[in-house]
C-alpha cells in the first residue's frame, strides 16, 4: 500500500452526517408534500430525491437486503456514489493501481462458488454459492469502510453476520482464531504474476471478533450482487479495522488454535499488525492515521475528516480489547 501525505484536520459539517431515519424519514414527507400539493414539478423533485440513496444502478442481478436489525449499520452517512465504490478498488490480484480492478476483473468467474469450512469444527465440508446465498436472510448494512492508505467511502453492502455461518458449522473448544483464504487462480487473476504480496491473499480475526454481529459476510452492494473488483462473489466486510482485513472473493475459512500469519504481516510486519484496526493514536509509520480523505469529496477545497477510533464504531467492539496495549498490538 502506497504513501499518502495527508495533512489537516478539519471536522466535518453536521449535514455530512445524515442518519438513515433522518433521509428516510425526509422521503416520506418528499412523498406527502407531492400528493398533497399535486404538482407535477414537485412530484418530480420529490422522486429523484426520494430515489438518490436508494436507486439499484441496474447493473447486475437484483440482491435486496431488509433493513438490518444491527443498529450500528442502520444510522450512516450518505452512501458514496457506486462508480466510485466500483471504479477505485484494491484488489492485488488485478493489479496495484486503483482502476486496474475494474478494467480487469472481468476474467473472474464468480459461478459456479464453493467454499471450504475446515479445521477446528464439528461440521467441516465445502458449501456452495446457492446454499450460501439462503442460509441467512440478507440485510442492507450501510458501513464506512476506512483504508489503511487514508481514505474512506461508505457503502450499502448487503450479506448476513458471518456468525450466521460460524454457529451453523460449531466451532470446537480449540478454535481461536478464524482464517479467510481468498481465490489465487493465475488463469482469471492476471496480478499473481506480480510478487507484490504471498499468494493467496489471507486474512484472520479472532473468533471473538469473528463472531460478532457487526462482522459482515457480504454478497451484495447497493441492491445488487457484488461487482467482480469488489470480491465477488462473496467478501467479509469488518467495519471497524483497515479495508485490508476484508478478505474478498473468499474460498476457504479454516478455523485454527494458533493465530495466523497474514498477507498484509508477511509482507510488512512493522506496518501491517494483525490487529489493524482503525485507531487514529497509531501512525503507520510512513504517515499519520489522524485524518483521512472520503472518496468523492476530492477537489481543491475538499475537507479531510477527522478518523474516529475503531472508526466510529467503538460502543460496539471497543470491549473485544479492554485490556489491550493497542499501540503495541496494533
Ligand atoms: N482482498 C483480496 N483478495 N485482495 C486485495 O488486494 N485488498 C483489501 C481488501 N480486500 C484486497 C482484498 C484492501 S487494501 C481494501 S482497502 C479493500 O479490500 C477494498 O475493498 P473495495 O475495493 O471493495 O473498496
Amino acid at each position: 500500500m502506497h504513501l499518502r501525505k495527508d495533512r489537516g484536520h478539519v471536522h466535518p459539517v453536521p449535514s455530512d452526517i445524515t442518519p438513515r431515519a433522518a433521509y428516510e424519514g425526509r422521503r416520506v414527507w418528499l412523498r406527502q408534500a407531492a400528493t398533497t400539493a399535486g404538482g407535477v414539478a414537485l412530484s418530480m423533485w420529490a422522486g429523484i430525491a426520494a430515489n438518490a440513496q436508494s436507486s439499484r444502478p441496474g447493473k447486475l442481478a437484483a440482491l435486496p437486503g431488509t433493513r438490518s436489525a444491527v443498529a450500528a449499520a442502520v444510522t450512516m452517512e450518505k452512501p458514496t456514489s457506486y462508480q466510485d465504490i466500483t471504479s477505485y478498488n484494491n484488489y492485488y490480484e488485478f493489479g496495484t493501481d486503483k482502476s486496474d480492478p475494474a478494467r480487469l476483473a472481468g476474467s473472474l468467474k464468480p459461478r459456479p462458488w464453493t467454499v471450504s469450512i475446515e479445521g477446528e469444527v464439528k461440521r467441516p465440508g465445502t458449501m456452495d454459492l446457492d446454499a450460501l446465498l439462503k442460509l441467512a436472510p440478507m440485510e442492507e448494512r450501510v458501513y464506512r469502510l476506512r483504508c489503511v492508505e487514508g481514505w474512506s467511502m461508505v457503502i450499502p453492502w448487503v450479506g448476513y453476520s458471518l456468525a450466521e455461518l460460524i454457529r451453523r458449522v460449531e466451532p470446537t473448544g480449540n478454535a481461536k482464531f478464524v482464517e479467510f483464504v481468498t481465490l489465487a487462480d493465475r488463469g482469471q487473476m492476471p496480478g499473481l504474476r506480480s510478487s507484490v504480496l504471498e499468494w493467496p491473499y489471507i486474512e484472520a480475526l479472532r473468533l471473538d471478533e469473528a463472531l460478532h454481529p457487526l462482522t459482515l459476510l457480504a454478497f451484495g452492494l447497493y441492491g445488487e450482487v457484488l461487482p467482480n473488483q469488489n470480491g465477488a462473489p462473496l467478501r467479509l466486510v469488518v467495519p471497524w479495522k483497515y479495508g485490508f482485513k476484508s478478505g474478498k472473493s473468499i474460498v476457504r475459512i479454516r478455523f485454527v488454535e494458533k493465530q495466523p500469519r497474514t498477507s498484509w504481516e508477511l509482507a510488512a510486519p512493522s506496518e501491517y499488525g494483525f490487529y489493524s484496526n482503525v485507531n487514529p493514536k497509531v501512525d503507520h509509520p510512513r504517515w499519520s492515521q489522524a485524518t483521512e480523505r472520503r472518496i468523492g469529496e476530492d477537489g481543491l477545497l475538499a475537507r479531510k475528516r477527522p478518523t474516529l477510533m475503531f472508526n466510529g464504531y467503538e460502543a460496539q467492539v471497543g470491549a473485544l480489547y479492554a485490556g489491550m496495549d493497542l499501540q503495541r498490538q496494533f
